[in-house]
């Protein structure tokens, strides 16, 4: 059904806002019974990369583009690590809408970029960082027709906080704690809106890259939070614990995740994961993990798996031998 009709009394849409829809939202949720088993809890994993375009990005987009639709814009505008510039192309080709997405150069997933030219969105590769492909979006939104679709966009934040209401649908229950990655911080934002607009509590367990600027897991390969400020205030009010993580961590909660309980992400998507190694938590703690994009996103990370095939000859003897 999607996000926005499935959620149409708890999103700012009215009669004429587009019910857009690529049938985002609705992912599967997956107990976890191998992973963590150290820690010993009532593990669940919410399975993101399962939306249309693969990230937990197409539940704000769809919000995000449907209000641009109806405010009458020419085209949405997005800086992006590969996943925003994804979901903004396919939900804007879905719309009829124009799409420019500006991108570090060099430092995006190849599958990423791809979704985005295959559907028909201008991609311009910024010879710098994501935080300064951001702040030239910025500016260029402020031009007549273009709307921003980052998750400054505060439509974003609304159509991203629906994981809470179809998590709490799906459990039955309120977890005790959602573990996530932290990037720019808007889906920790999301995340609490969420939480404050059901009316329960939960901890919220962030993992960000010990080395922002050149962690290997490209999708949160962001030095300047754009949410900054409002994650200060979370973690201030103790609604947030943020750690951080080193390329190795975040590596190995990845590559757990694959071959204990073959849930393939991208590397970000495992932060929270990793994150939950760091955090006291009584046994049993019903635990949520957002896996936020999925493995075929970026491929490339696979390198780092050990397993690489063997070239065998086409026969028994050979396979039997190479098998051992
Ligand atoms: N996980 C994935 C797979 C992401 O693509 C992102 C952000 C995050 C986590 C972090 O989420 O920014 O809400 O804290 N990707 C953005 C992009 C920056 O351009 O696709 P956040």
């Amino acid at each position: 059904m999607g996000v926005i009709e499935s959620y149409l009394d708890r999103l700012p849409v009215g009669a004429a806002t587009p019910r857009l829809s690529l049938g985002e939202g609705s992912t599967p949720l997956v107990p976890a019974r191998r992973l963590l088993s150290n820690l010993d809890l009532d593990l669940h994993l919410k399975c993101e990369g399962a939306n249309p375009t693969g990230s937990f990005k197409d539940r704000g987009m769809v919000v995000a583009v449907a209000k641009a639709s109806e405010a009458g814009a020419r085209a949405v505008v997005c800086a992006s690590t590969g996943n925003t510039a994804a979901s903004a192309s396919a939900y804007a080709a879905r719309a009829g809408l124009g799409a420019i997405v500006l991108t570090p150069s060099g430092a995006i997933a190849t599958a990423k970029a791809s979704q985005a030219r295959v559907a028909g969105a201008r991609v311009l590769e910024v010879r710098g960082t994501f935080d300064a492909a951001l702040e030239c979006c910025c500016a260029l939104a402020a031009e007549d027709g273009f709307v921003l679709v980052n998750s400054i966009n505060p439509d974003r934040i609304e159509g991203q906080k629906t994981v809470v209401f179809e998590l709490l649908e799906q459990l039955g229950r309120v977890p005790d704690v959602i573990a996530l990655p932290f990037g720019g911080g808007g889906n920790l934002v999301a995340l609490a809106k969420g939480l404050d607009e059901a009316g329960v509590e939960a901890r919220l367990v962030a993992g960000q890259a010990k080395e922002r600027a050149t962690t290997y897991a490209s999708a949160i390969r962001i030095s300047k939070p754009a949410h900054a400020g409002e994650v200060a205030a979370l973690v201030a009010a103790g609604r947030v614990e943020v750690f951080s993580l080193s390329d190795e961590e975040i590596g190995e909660a990845w590559l757990a995740l694959a071959t204990l309980e073959g849930v393939f992400c991208e590397p970000a998507s495992a932060a929270g994961v990793a994150a939950l190694q760091h955090v006291p938590l009584e046994p049993a703690s019903l635990t949520v993990c957002i896996l936020t994009g999925h493995g075929l996103k970026d491929p490339a990370a696979v390198e780092q798996a050990p397993g690489a095939p063997t070239s065998v000859e086409a026969s028994l003897d050979a396979i039997l031998e190479a098998i051992g």
